[in-house]
């Protein structure tokens, strides 16, 4: 049965190594630093479903290295706080933010999204979250506190790499699940927990083919700067990861496993759901 493996610790306190850098570009085309499913061409495409302007406050919940929030924040002016339990992705982020003179549009604070969240009732104008609310224990109440934290006539928009739409064996889901908590979905369930939550489901796209194409890079990637990754990760920690990559990389070409993108708003103050 698969042991478990770090990602996010070596990932987040390596950021700015070469080799690291290297299979990044190999792997995304563009570097944002990040280190999930997503690509910057994705990224602008879900972007460009929020409306975001330079008045739009953002919390990204999950939000890795900073990357793809410092992204955020230069193409639209709005302003960003990103939260993530990992105090390594919090400082890359912070430091990224100050080296691009970014740092009073965007923030990061280190929070465990899967307890009630430090900001009051109404704070924001939209909630990011990407290939991260699959590892927060407690989905409906991580999306009840989504729901307050946002303005009226919100939006949410999350990605869940992990719902389960085909048959997988015991092996793999424990390979899928082996970088840290995991949490995976029957189709039609993060629908239902939104609604359940308040939320009025805009959106529900597959966007797995990303999963399997980036997968299957970052793979090969490693794999050709294998001795250089080595010098920060043991020979379990490569392999483990390999393993990972190369499981996400089959359940997701056969669309075995999915991935899906999702957007809900919090219904505005005059509408029906907003009264119930
Ligand atoms: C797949 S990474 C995605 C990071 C970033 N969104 C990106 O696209 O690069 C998942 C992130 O979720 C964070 N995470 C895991 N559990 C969390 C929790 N309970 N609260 C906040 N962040 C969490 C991890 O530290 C990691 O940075």
């Amino acid at each position: 049965m698969a042991d478990s493996v770090d990602l996010y610790n070596t990932t987040y306190s390596n950021l700015e190594l070469t080799a690291l850098e290297q299979v990044r570009v190999e792997t995304y085309g563009e570097d944002l630093g990040q280190s999930s499913w997503l690509t910057a061409d994705e990224l602008r495409r879900f972007i460009a479903w929020l409306d975001l302007t330079p008045d739009s406050h953002v919390l990204e919940v999950g939000s890795g290295s900073g990357g793809p929030a410092l992204f955020v924040a230069k193409l639209t002016g709005a302003r960003i706080t990103g939260i993530d339990i990992n105090e390594h992705a919090i400082a890359a982020g912070t430091r990224m933010a100050h080296d691009s003179g970014l740092e009073g549009r965007v923030q990061f604070q280190q929070v465990d999204a899967s307890l009630p969240l430090p900001f009051p009732g109404g704070t924001f104008d939209a909630i990011i979250c990407v290939d991260a609310i699959i590892h927060m224990p407690g989905r409906p109440n991580v999306l009840a506190e989504w729901h307050r934290v946002l303005k009226d006539g919100g939006l949410a928009l999350f990605t869940d790499s992990t719902v389960v739409t085909g048959l997988l064996t015991k092996e793999e889901i424990a390979t899928r699940g082996s970088i840290g908590y995991f949490l995976f979905a029957a189709p039609g369930e993060d629908e239902r927990l939104l609604q359940e939550a308040g939320f009025e489901v805009e959106r529900a796209d597959d966007v797995t083919e990303n999963a399997a194409l980036v997968a299957s890079r970052w793979c090969e990637a490693r794999a050709r700067h294998r001795e250089a990754l080595l010098r920060v990760e043991d020979d379990g920690t490569y392999e483990g990861l390999q393993r990972f990559l190369t499981i996400v990389g089959t359940v997701s070409a056969e669309r075995r496993l999915s991935r899906f993108v999702f957007v809900a708003r919090k219904p505005g103050a005059g509408s029906e759901l907003a009264r119930q």
